[in-house]
């Protein structure tokens, strides 16, 4: 099975702000887009790695992407929907594995659990429990929602190529945000794996900070040493 990972990173990470696209900030002084590539490149089932970018984003995405073997970037679309179409369009193999330029941190156990079920299913998924009291809210909190059997759904998001650009051709719903939306309204059978704390996605402020967090506790606990 030879699979390829798409990595999308046309968004212009409005949520986060700062001017600078969130996946070209400096996390540790590397960017998250590199930093996303580079935990998924060196993993034994990848065969290949793309990337789609924004329009206007090339010379952020050579500086990010320098002296990676990601061959030539792709050119996204508006919604994060069209820039995996145009992902989609250029790839060959048997399996794709969808991620966001977002989540800058992929163990590589996660991936391991993702290819097997392509044997049986269309698709895989990781997804972490919902832990904390889910209710709707406006200005003040309204009816608590039953949060059995409820789950998160992280990237990167595996699937049999054929599988997901097939549903993407039968989508006619409003911009999703992840693939198991659309293979789901396509009927695809999705297996969900166990995900990961690390993949969270940096979407607000607050999501940096707890990366680079993250990032300089592990690097005093490999070295010692922080890095201010
Ligand atoms: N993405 C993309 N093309 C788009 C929109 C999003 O490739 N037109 C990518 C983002 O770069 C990101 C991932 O999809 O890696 C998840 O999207 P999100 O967290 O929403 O990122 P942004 O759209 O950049 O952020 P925001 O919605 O806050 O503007
Ligand atoms: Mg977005």
């Amino acid at each position: 099975m030879t699979t390829t990972a798409l990595i999308v990173a046309a968004g212009k990470g409005e949520r986060l702000g700062g001017g600078l696209p969130k996946q070209y900030r400096l996390l540790g002084g590397k960017p998250v887009l590199r930093r996303a590539i580079e935990a998924l490149i060196g993993h034994r089932a990848i065969d290949a790695v793309r990337v789609v970018i924004g329009p206007g984003q090339q010379d952020l995405a050579a500086a990010a992407l320098a002296g990676l073997d990601v061959g030539r970037p792709i050119e996204g679309g508006a919604e994060r929907a069209d820039s995996v179409r145009a992902g989609l369009a250029q790839l060959s193999g048997d399996a794709v594995l969808v991620h966001d330029a977002a989540r800058p941190f992929c163990p590589p156990a996660v991936i391991d659990r993702l290819l097997p079920p392509l044997e049986f299913f269309d698709g895989a998924a990781p997804v972490l429990a919902v832990g904390d009291t889910l209710a709707r809210a406006t200005d003040t909190l309204g009816e608590p929602v039953d949060r059995t059997g409820m789950v998160r759904v992280q990237t990167p998001q595996a699937f049999r190529l054929d599988a997901l650009r097939a549903a993407y051709a039968a989508w006619s719903g409003d911009a999703p945000t992840d693939e198991t939306t659309v293979a789901r309204a396509a009927g695809l059978k999705v297996a969900t794996v166990q995900g990961d704390t690390a993949l969270e996605k940096i979407t607000e402020p607050a999501d940096f900070e707890r990366a680079e967090q993250w990032l300089a506790s592990r690097l005093v606990a490999r070295t010692g040493m922080g890095f201010d």
